[in-house]
Parts: C-alpha cells; structure tokens; sequence
C-alpha cells in the first residue's frame, strides 16, 4: 500500500494565523485531497510551535501564561480550520500537532539523545558544550550575524524591527559546521530534494559558503518555556530543534503508542511546505539534524513564496496590512478562497493578495465561467430532457440533420481535447504548478461554453429531428461537468461535490483517481437534481464597503496604484539648471548578489570610471537575475546622497522604467558603447 506524508509549518502560538497561514495548509490540504482521491493512504499535519522565549513574552504580555497563550491561539487555530473545512472532520487534516504534547517531548527528547551520541562525518560529537556570545531576535527565535542587524544600542531586527536580546551564556552546539559536505552531497544527488530551483541554488550558496556550528539550548534561567535538555534540565532546548522534531513525533518516533496509532515506518519520510521565509531551517538544519540521528531525510522541502498586499509590502502585523481570517470568513465561501490563492500565485513566487481581485476572479472565473456552466448545462437538462442525462449518440438516420447544424457528431473530439486537458492538469498538478493545472480545467470550461453557444441548443430544442442533436450537446457538456468536479476536487472539494450531485451521481468525486476517468461513463438516464448556483456572484461594492467598515487593515492600506500602463500625465515642469543638478553617469555592473532576507534588493558593484567601484543597492532581485547583469552597462544617479539600507550602504542609484500595477523594473542600458563614467546630459 502506497502512502504519503505531507506538512505545513508548524505555526507560532504566539499571535492569532492570517492569509499567509492559511494559504500552506490549503496548499497541504489539496495536495492530501489529491492523493487520497487516487487511493494513497495519506497522512496530512499542520499544527502549532509552542514553546520559546517569543511565547512566554506574548503570554506575559496578555497577562496569561505561556500554556493559556498556545491554548488560547489554538482554539481560534481549531474554529478557523474548521470554518475552513480544512480539519479532521471536512476531510481536511490528520493531526493538529501541538508542541506541548507530552509525547512530543518523549520524542524529542529522544532524537537529542540520539543526536547527542553521534559522531559527524569528521568523526566529532555532534553536539558539545561551549558557550555563547551574540544578538538573539526572539521573534525569527534566531542568532543574528552583523550583516543580519541593523546597528544601534541595542541593534535591532532587519525583519521585525524589534530590539535585540544579548545573549552571553553556556549554551549546547551542534556541530553543523562539519554537515556542509554531506548535505551538499545530498542537494547534489537529489535534485528535487528544495524545490524550486532558484530556492535551491540559495540554500546550496548559503552551505558553500560555510556553516557555522549552532547553539541549540538557552539556559533555563533565560528561557524556561520549552523542553529540557535530557541529562541536563539546566538548559532547555533551542525551539526549532523542538519544532522541527514535531514531524517525526507526530507519527511515532520516540512514542510506542503514537508508532501504533499512526506509524513512523509507514508514513515518513515527509514532503515538507514551507514559506521561503523558513527554508534553511528546513532544508539544512532539519536534514543534519536527521543525518546525526541516523534518520533518513524528509521525501522533499517545497518552498513557497510570500503573499503581499495590493502595493507589493509583505504582510505583517506591524503594517497592519494581514488578511484576517474572520473577515475572508464573513465575505467569502471556502472555495473561492482556496480557488483564488492557487490560481494566483505562481507556485515559488510571491502572491498579490487584494479582496479586489479575489471578488473579480471569483465573479469572472466562478460565477460566469464553471458555476454559469453547471447551471445553464443543468437548467437545460432539467428543461429539454425531463432532468434525466440524455444520451450522447447521434443515430444514422438523424446524422445529416445534426451535420447540417454544425455540431460535430464525432464525440472523440470534445473527448480528446479534456482528455489532454486532464493529462496536463494533472502533469502540472504534480509539479506543483497549481495555476497551470487550473488554467488547463478552465480552457474545458471555455471549450464547452463555446461548443453550448455554437450549438445553440435552445434552438435545437424547437426541431423534433434535432433531439437526439441537442441530446449529444448536453450529454457531453454533462460529461464534462463530472470530469471537471473530479479534477477539481482536491481544489474545491464543496463545489465540485455540488455539482457532482446536481448532475444526480451518487458516492462522490473524491472517491475517483481522476487518471481512470473514461468518457463516456455517465449514465444515461441519470435523474439529475434541482439546479442550484454553485458559485453566486458576488457585488463588489457591496463588499468591499462591508469589509471597509469592519476591517482596519484595508481602511489603512494606502490606494492601489493605477491598474493600467497607460503613462501618468505630466503636471510640473523642471527648469534645465535643476535638472543638471542630477548627475547621471554610464556604469558598468562589476559583481551583483542577492542580500540575505531582503527578497528585493540585489548588492550591486558598478565601475563609474572612478578610482572606486560604488557600492549600490538596486531593489530588482525579484525581476533579475544577479549572473545576468554582470558586465551590464546601466546608468546610475551618481550624486545622490548616500543612505543605508538593510546595514549596507548605497551609494547612487540604477535608473529603470518602472510600469505597470507592480511597477516592474527595466534597467536603462545603451546599444552602442560608451565609456564607463560619461555622463549624460
Ligand atoms: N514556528 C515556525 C515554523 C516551525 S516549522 C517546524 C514559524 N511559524 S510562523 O507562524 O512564523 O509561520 C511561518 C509560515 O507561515 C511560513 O513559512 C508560511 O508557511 C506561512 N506564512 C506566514 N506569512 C505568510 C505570507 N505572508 N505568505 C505566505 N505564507 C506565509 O515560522
């Protein structure tokens, strides 16, 4: 028997989930829905990181303790996945793994040990007692290099902003520094093992250039909200030793009964999704800690990207620009939402979150393309045909009448064309590539809208010679609504079981591998069900009005920029003398890198001719590729003040068209040559 383990991240307990939480379990949630609908035994977990010093200040904080704070940011956690059918109960999650279970402890406890015993590949112990000096961010539960802060007294955080905490203490090492070999040979010979690529190739240049070893214990006295250290209690573990440890405690390692209920052997290793926010954790920390304790390393560790708001910013709390959950909850159905997230974001890349777009695609794609499908389909079924599938043969003596009408009385072809359509759905569903998979169901959908209005069956209705044309019509716009709620099952699980019973089927299409599909197998004679909108359509205005009296965050979310690439009219004039002022010189790119934890700057050095090359800071990494642009000719303002930004000062800056709603760059360059330093006038 085939099984299959997924994962989400285990969440923080310390503040309540919003869209971008959301989003991994709906990505886990799909893809156990998937497999489950092709008879794999599948085990899906999400859940939540309990422990830790971020925690107890939070609970601090909101006057309760540290165990009140993670019960208390569970139970919303449960009312959520609930409210979004992704629990146990909607078919949704195996577990929810809370990191205060005691047989989390048990098994954690137990891999420490095991850890603690093993020799690296340099023959060391993995882990040792030293001592250590540095700034710790409780938020990312992170020590923080210089590059990695901004200075200050105390420094605080490039990613949260929050001041430092000095850690100067006895703490336990793990000896990762002697791992970058062995896990580099594991990128090596298992190229799917960080996908996607461009994710992989930064853990891979994060690894070359060297692994430090990593405190992984506080002192009890420092932090006291987490698991012991066994033979040791002096010390409590490092929290992401804790909680990357969930995955395999979950399922039974280190816990006889959990073994029995639900099977380590059977179900690891995992696939792992994770924001790439989180990735080398996941995909360093957690393989050498698995290579230490002799286990063997997860199936695989996808790396999603981030959703911003409408103006491109990260969500955060701090802006106050998350999607609450309570409120996607009030306004839209599950499925629209679970529909609109993996049609959106490009699998990898970050994802625009705007209630905008949400309602327009759930009006455009929804209501008037599958949902205005379904019911004119069924309507007409219900109208022509008494409610019962007709059948989709043409007879001899009735096929010049349906040729002389234009249908096509060769149903291979519409069969054909969403049999290839379901290959390709599920060729990009198994590559994770949700949007594509959705955009192949939804060229069916085109196609049999297109081949209902050809046809017009309304008419055909009218001509007793035409009835076994309009039956075929709709036979096979049927046909096509039962393979379409197969398809898209994993994705819509509460649509595509509505329109699975509206066309009067019983059992249901999650029970169906969507691979064995055969035209041709719904039943003729099938009384189908009242007919009902799967997908209402939704009013704008309405909404967003409704969501703007209620929710903060919109209300404080600066305008949309204007949607369109039309240029913005010019309102001042500047004199010549003031734009001499503005000193702008031919540079050459020298080097150019990406900066740890800043998805959009890139580290530029460009030669303007002089005696140095300037130190400057672009923010195009998410529309370039570093390699590329060495050598490149770009123009630079080379009289701009100096600032810092992310620790690293910029010294000009790389002039580039910016258009459309993002504002994407395109670096100004020449096709002639021209020396490095002219300037331009
Ligand atoms: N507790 C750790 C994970 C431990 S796993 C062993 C943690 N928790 S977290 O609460 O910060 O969750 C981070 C994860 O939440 C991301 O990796 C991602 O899965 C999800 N997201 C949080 N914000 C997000 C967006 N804005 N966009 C997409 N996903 C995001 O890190």
């Amino acid at each position: 028997m085939k099984t299959f383990y997924v994962t989400t991240p285990i969440y923080y307990a310390n503040s309540l989930p919003h869209l971008g939480h959301l989003y991994t379990m709906i990505v886990g949630d799909t893809i156990a829905r998937s497999k489950r609908q092709r008879g794999i035994e599948t085990y899906f977990l999400t859940g939540t990181d309990e422990h830790g010093i971020n925690i107890e200040r939070a609970a601090q904080k909101a006057g309760r303790t540290p165990q009140e704070q993670a019960d208390y940011v569970v139970s919303y956690f449960k009312r959520m996945t609930s409210a979004f059918g992704l629990d146990t109960e909607h078919g949704g999650y195996d577990i929810f793994m809370r990191t205060t279970a005691p047989f989390h402890y048990q098994g954690v406890s137990e891999l420490w040990r095991r850890v603690a015993k093993s020799k690296t590949p340099k023959g060391n112990d993995a882990i040792y007692k030293g001592h250590y000096e540095g700034w710790f961010c409780a938020a990312c539960a992170e020590y923080k290099t210089e590059d990695e802060y901004q200075k200050g007294d105390p420094p605080t955080c490039l990613i949260h902003d929050t001041p430092l905490d000095r850690v100067s203490e006895e703490s336990y090492f793990f000896r990762l520094s002697d791992y970058a070999e062995a896990l580099l040979d594991v990128y090596a010979s298992r190229p799917n093992f960080i996908t996607p690529e461009t994710r992989a190739n930064e853990v891979i240049s994060f690894v070359r250039g060297g692994l430090q070893d990593l405190s992984v214990s506080r002192l009890r006295t420092s932090v006291s909200w987490g698991v012991p250290v066994p033979g040791d209690p002096a010390h409590t573990m490092y929290v992401w030793f804790d909680a990357l440890t969930n995955y395999i405690t979950a399922i039974g390692f280190g816990n006889e009964e959990r073994e029995r209920v639900v099977g380590f052997e059977k179900f690891w290793p995992a696939l792992h999704l994770v924001g790439k926010d989180i990735l080398r954790f996941h995909a360093v920390y957690w393989p050498a800690f698995l290579l230490a304790a002799g286990i063997e390393l997860p199936r695989g560790i996808v790396a999603h990207g981030m959703w911003v708001d409408p103006n491109g910013r990260k969500m955060s709390k701090t802006l106050g620009n998350t999607i609450e959950l309570d409120v996607l909850q009030k306004h839209f159905a599950v499925d629209a939402i679970r529909y609109f997230c993996l049609r959106e974001m490009v699998f990898g890349q970050d994802g625009r979150f705007g209630y905008e777009s949400l309602i327009d695609r759930a009006n455009s794609d929804l209501a008037s393309g599958l949902g205005n499908l379904s019911s004119r389909t069924l309507t007409m079924i219900a109208r022509y045909c008494d409610s019962r599938i007709p059948s989709g043969k043409i007879s001899e003596e009735k096929l010049l009448f349906a040729k002389r009408t234009g249908v096509d009385t060769d149903e291979t072809t519409v069969a054909g064309f969403i049999e290839t359509a379901r290959d390709q759905f599920l060729l990009h569903f198994e590559n994770l590539a949700f949007n594509r998979a959705l955009e192949a169901a939804w060229s069916v959908v085109a196609r049999v809208d297109k081949m209902i209005t050809d046809a017009k069956p309304w008419d055909l209705a009218k001509d007793e010679n035409q009835r076994q044309t309009l039956g075929a019509v709709l036979y096979r716009a049927a046909e096509s609504l039962r393979w379409l709620s197969v398809l898209l099952y994993p994705v819509m699980p509460e649509a595509s079981r509505a329109i699975w019973q509206q066309l009067g089927l019983k059992e249901g299409p999650d029970k169906i591998d969507p691979s064995t599909l055969k035209w041709g197998e719904l039943p003729e004679g099938t009384r189908i069900s009242d007919v009902q909108a799967v997908f209402p359509r939704l009013d704008k205005a309405q909404i967003l009005s409704e969501i703007n009296q209620t929710d903060q965050s919109v209300k404080s979310a600066p305008p949309s920029p204007p949607a369109t690439d039309a240029p913005e009219g010019i309102t001042t004039f500047v004199e010549i003398d003031d734009f001499a002022k503005i000193d702008l010189r031919v540079g050459q790119v020298l080097s150019a890198e990406r900066i740890p934890k800043a998805d959009k700057l890139l580290l530029l050095k460009i030669d303007l001719g002089e005696a140095e090359p300037r130190q400057i800071l672009a923010g195009i990494a998410q529309y370039y590729e570093p390699e590329k642009l060495i050598g490149r000719k770009v123009v630079i303002v080379a009289n701009l003040k100096p600032r810092k930004l992310r620790g690293y000062e910029s010294q000009g800056m790389v002039v580039a068209a910016s258009y459309g709603e993002e504002g994407r760059p395109v670096i100004a360059t020449f096709t002639e040559d021209v020396p490095n330093g002219a300037r331009l006038k």
